[in-house]
């Protein structure tokens, strides 16, 4: 039970570590969350900082939901991977390091995916990038990979554990995306220089 206790509490402090934030600050005398939209994750990182520190966040902010995901093997512990990724997911998303607030959730609850069900990870991504070619919105096809990982856990794969988590995160997800929401309702949701509506 305490070793159990520990790999949780390791999760949540891998989750928390804040890469936009740091770098932002440390090569770029910026913080993030004054600026953009304000997030702490791979969009924002890209849109203040630049595709370097972009693609460095990407992974960081998925490597560490993976790396959470591994611990019960490397730890030897029979615990749902899907329960340790989600300490790493309420890391990234009420971090330590700045005042318990966070990202959105995306690119860790991935890497956690990526650890749990490789199939559906490849999938939510293929369904991420298409949504991305559609409607060049990162919001958007990060609401959709979502929603399409929760139809399939609970419709195909029948994963209880799985469909419980995928169905709490959406509804997060979703509240976490309520800005954007409205953004793309009123038509002024920031584009990527990628895929139709940006090129349109
Ligand atoms: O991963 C977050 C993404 O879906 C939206 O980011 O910065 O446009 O709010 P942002």
């Amino acid at each position: 039970m305490e070793k159990i206790m520990m790999v949780f509490i390791l999760a949540y402090l891998i989750g928390s570590l804040v890469p936009g934030y740091w770098i932002g600050k440390l090569f770029f005398h910026k913080d993030i969350r004054n600026e953009g939209s304000g997030n702490i994750g791979t969009t924002n990182a890209f849109r203040i900082l630049g595709p370097v520190a972009g693609c460095f966040v990407l992974a960081f902010d998925i490597l560490k939901g993976a790396l959470a995901g591994l611990l019960p093997a490397i730890f030897g512990l029979d615990v749902n991977v899907m329960w340790v990724g989600l300490f790493a997911i309420l890391g990234h998303t009420f971090s330590i390091w700045i005042g318990f607030k966070g990202g959105k959730a995306v690119a860790t609850s991935a890497g956690v995916l990526s650890v749990y069900n490789g199939p559906l990870f490849w999938m939510v991504c293929a369904v991420f990038v298409s949504c991305l070619i559609l409607f060049s919105m990162v919001s958007v096809a990060s609401m959709v990979g979502f929603s399409f990982a929760t139809v399939m856990s609970v419709f195909y794969y029948h994963d209880l554990i799985l469909s419980i988590i995928a169905i709490t995160l959406t509804v997060f997800v979703f509240y976490r995306h309520r800005q954007n929401i409205g953004r793309i309702l009123s038509g002024k949701e920031s584009t990527i220089p990628f895929g139709l509506v940006y090129w349109l």
